[in-house]
């Protein structure tokens, strides 16, 4: 099944929508080369450029966060310190063994993802947005 963008991930925030969107096609581009057996090195491309597409996106959420004084910033931004330890694990097991983990990437990918937006994000979105900030 295609891991997709869904407007239920809407913040109404520009650039953290076209940041969500982007780290949902990577995750789904990873699902596909995986389903279809891409090489080993196309895998570890993409499992590399979501590690650095999620890190640019963590980065610009903790400064709105923080600029705009959010009460739970620091348990925000130790959700994605935890989220990015367990994409650098996934990267460094995939290098060890790719055929088991293969087929774990996908459904981690996607938990991964609409945990973070569904239960991380609207937090500091509803207190942007309660205050006109966003
Ligand atoms: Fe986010
Ligand atoms: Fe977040």
């Amino acid at each position: 099944m295609e891991i997709n963008w869904n407007t239920r991930y809407n913040t109404g925030i520009q650039l953290i929508d076209e940041q969500h969107k982007e780290l949902f096609r990577i995750v789904e581009l990873l699902r596909r080369s995986v389903q279809e057996g891409a090489e080993r090195k196309v895998v570890e491309a993409l499992l590399a450029d979501l590690v650095a597409s999620s890190e640019r996106h963590f980065a610009t959420e903790e400064s709105y966060m923080s600029k705009f004084g959010y009460p739970d910033f620091m348990q925000h931004v130790s959700e994605h310190a935890s989220m990015l330890t367990s994409l650098h694990e996934l990267l460094v097991r995939f290098q060890e063994s790719h055929q088991a983990l293969a087929l774990m990437v996908p459904t981690f990918m996607e938990g991964w993802l609409k945990h973070h937006i569904s239960d991380g994000d609207f937090g500091f979105v509803t207190f942007l947005k309660a205050r006109n900030l966003a």
